[in-house]
């Protein structure tokens, strides 16, 4: 996982829970304790993991809870260090669908050793407001991703809500999420 994701690990532990709390962390996990997390490195996967855990440990959260948590709290981190990827976004719905097509392609090109998730959209039959968003990476985050659409959701102020209607973690096939956005109102003459 790239150092961004840990950066932004740190930030969301020592805002919410002071600095103390987050050198805690660390001592519990002395393995990923060597030296300060830097956006451009890469570090394994079970170190968020171990992270996590140790947080949910110590602050008594559901692992599920500071998961989406988190998520939520990347979104505006994620957006900050790549503006160009949300300037011009009219919609969260335009957002979303970019994502696998252009964000994540691109953050592979920039970051060395990133492998964002791909997460295809296609649209609800009966349904034109919503989308099901297909979730396809080997670290099951399913959480992480349902924090960083309600992060999405506040950042546009669209109050858009999701479903996690399949999941991996329960035995079916793959991971989707059905997004639904408010109706447009049709404007009359
Ligand atoms: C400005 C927009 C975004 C940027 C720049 C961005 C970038 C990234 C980066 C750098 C990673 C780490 C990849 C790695 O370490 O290998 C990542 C992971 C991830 N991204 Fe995005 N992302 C954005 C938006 C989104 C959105 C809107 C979603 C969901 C709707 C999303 C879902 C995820 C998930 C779930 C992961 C965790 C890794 C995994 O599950 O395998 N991202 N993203």
């Amino acid at each position: 996982m790239k150092g961004v994701v840990f950066v932004l690990f740190e930030e969301f532990v020592v805002r919410n829970w002071g600095e103390a709390t987050f050198e805690q962390l660390l001592d519990d996990c002395p393995h990923a304790a060597a030296e300060p997390f830097v956006s451009p490195k890469t570090y394994p996967d079970q170190w968020i993991v171990d992270l996590l855990t140790a947080a949910c440990k110590r602050l008594a959260v559901a692992p599920e809870d500071a998961l989406r948590a988190f998520g939520k709290f990347c979104f505006p981190g994620l957006a900050k260090r790549f503006p160009a990827f949300v300037k011009g976004m009219d919609s969260p719905r335009h957002l979303i669908e970019s994502v696998n097509g252009i964000i994540h392609v691109e953050v592979r090109k920039l970051m060395d050793g990133a492998e964002p998730p791909s997460l295809l959209c296609q649209p609800v039959a009966d349904d034109p407001n919503a989308i099901d968003v297909h979730y396809e990476s080997r670290r099951g985050l399913c959480a992480l991703m349902s924090g960083l659409l309600d992060g999405c959701a506040e950042h546009f102020s669209v109050p858009f809500q999701h479903t996690h209607t399949c999941c991996k973690q329960r035995g079916e096939p793959r991971c989707t999420f059905r997004v639904t956005f408010p109706a447009l109102v049709p404007v009359h003459p």
